[in-house]
């Protein structure tokens, strides 16, 4: 096992009606900041929810912060911050509100401008305290110190770490609302998460191994759940458990992890606006197919105790294994091949030559070079 320090200061505060405890937990006298996307807490409820238990708060709100956020939407929220005062950041909705909102709380306290700050993490000065009422299960960003940017002049998305929030309200039935894709994607995204830091090598971290697990396999049999019935409070509350555990850091104790799915996954997405969770279920099998040398032994645990894989000679189990996860991608309603969302070859040039002149290497042995993550997008064409 490597060694970890861990700690995660986020209060995790989950259930039904859980908005109106907004009212005990925000800091009482602060200038509070509500950011918000587009407009989808204004159909379901949150919005008055939220307003309700802001009562006798001293707040003023920010609109407009869109899927994947844009660098240039943000800087207008850090100039409020620093014209107004603002001391305490409350973020409503989906990972993006929160990823925006962890990028403005970061660049309110500094002079740096923000895109320079998600570049060089070195001129992080510290940051405003922020919290959040999640609505979309997907990113853990609720729990986590990570939010990924774009830049819309560049075509670029990095990922920038703040600290945690201090806070975070989960309340399922505010996911009752949510676009049937982007359940497919959340769900995606948190099948991934856990991919990352588990399909690396065996016999590291054991209790880590079968939490992971755990994970997975309540993925695998809550989906289905959620993809019949959004409404059903116990499948969406499962769902939305499973993926705030994906990515706080309590699976990711004492082991290397990965992330090349995310990396590549990221560049499709700056590339052509492909859906997150999305572009991971396309790269993720090519992932496992390329990378079966070094991840062999990994792919045969999962394979074995997640898909109840046992029979075969080693590549023949590796195969099944990797069809496995391929065919649950799909069992949510999402294609898996760059063809069968009309991005063709030039996309794929275009990433290999961005890993190329970045001179960047990807995965958890650093060996995933750009003519590696070549022949991981020529498979997926
Ligand atoms: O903008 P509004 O109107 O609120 O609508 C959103 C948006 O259009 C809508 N939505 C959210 N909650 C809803 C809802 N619609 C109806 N009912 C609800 N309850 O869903 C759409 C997508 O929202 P978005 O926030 O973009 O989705 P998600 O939470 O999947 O976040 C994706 C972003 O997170 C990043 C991704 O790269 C992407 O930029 N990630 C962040 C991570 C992190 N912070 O740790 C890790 C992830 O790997 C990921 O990279
Ligand atoms: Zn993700």
């Amino acid at each position: 096992m490597n060694n970890f320090i861990f700690q995660n200061p986020t209060k995790l505060i989950f259930g039904k009606g859980q908005i109106a405890r907004l009212s005990k937990e925000l800091p009482k006298g602060s200038k509070i900041l509500v950011t918000f996307g587009g407009g989808s807490v204004k159909k379901n409820g949150v919005y008055e929810q939220v307003t309700a238990a802001l009562e006798g708060f001293d707040y003023q709100e920010f609109w407009g912060i869109e899927p994947n956020p844009k660098v240039e939407t943000l800087r207008k929220a850090v100039e409020i911050c620093k014209r107004d005062g603002v001391d305490f950041l409350l973020a409503v909705g989906g990972g993006s509100v929160l990823d925006g909102t962890k990028l403005i709380a970061a660049a309110a306290v500094v002079d740096t401008d923000a895109w320079e700050l998600v570049c060089n993490p070195k001129l992080y000065g510290g940051t405003l305290p922020f919290a959040s009422v999640m609505t979309l299960p997907a990113t853990g960003s609720e729990m986590n110190r990570g939010a990924v940017i774009s830049n819309l002049a560049t075509g670029e998305k990095y990922a920038f770490y703040n600290t945690y929030p201090q806070f975070s309200i989960l309340d399922p039935q505010t996911t009752f609302s949510l676009p049937p894709y982007q359940v497919a994607c959340g769900l995606a995204d948190t099948f991934v998460h856990v991919m990352e830091q588990y399909l690396t090598a065996t016999d590291i971290a054991p209790l880590m191994d079968r939490w992971a697990e755990g994970v997975l396999q309540t993925i695998i049999e809550v989906a289905p759940k959620v993809r019949a019935d959004q409404t059903d409070y116990d499948a969406m509350a499962t769902y939305m458990l499973s993926a705030t555990m994906g990515l706080n850091g309590f699976i990711a104790m004492g082991v290397p992890q990965d992330w090349a799915t995310h990396m590549i996954g990221h560049e499709i997405t700056a590339l052509t606006a492909l859906t997150h969770g999305h572009s991971l279920v396309v790269v993720l099998p090519a992932v496992m197919d390329v990378m079966r040398e070094q991840k062999g032994d990994k792919i045969l645990q999962y394979g074995q105790r997640v898909w109840g894989i046992t029979e075969g000679s080693y590549d023949e189990r590796i195969d099944k294994t990797i069809a496995a996860t391929e065919e649950f991608f799909r069992s949510l309603g999402l294609q898996t091949r760059l063809s069968e969302l009309n991005i063709g070859k030039e996309v794929a040039e275009q990433i290999v030559l961005r890993f190329k002149e970045r001179g960047t290497l990807l995965g958890e042995n650093s060996n995933i070079d750009y003519l590696t993550v070549e022949k991981i997008l020529n498979q997926r064409l």
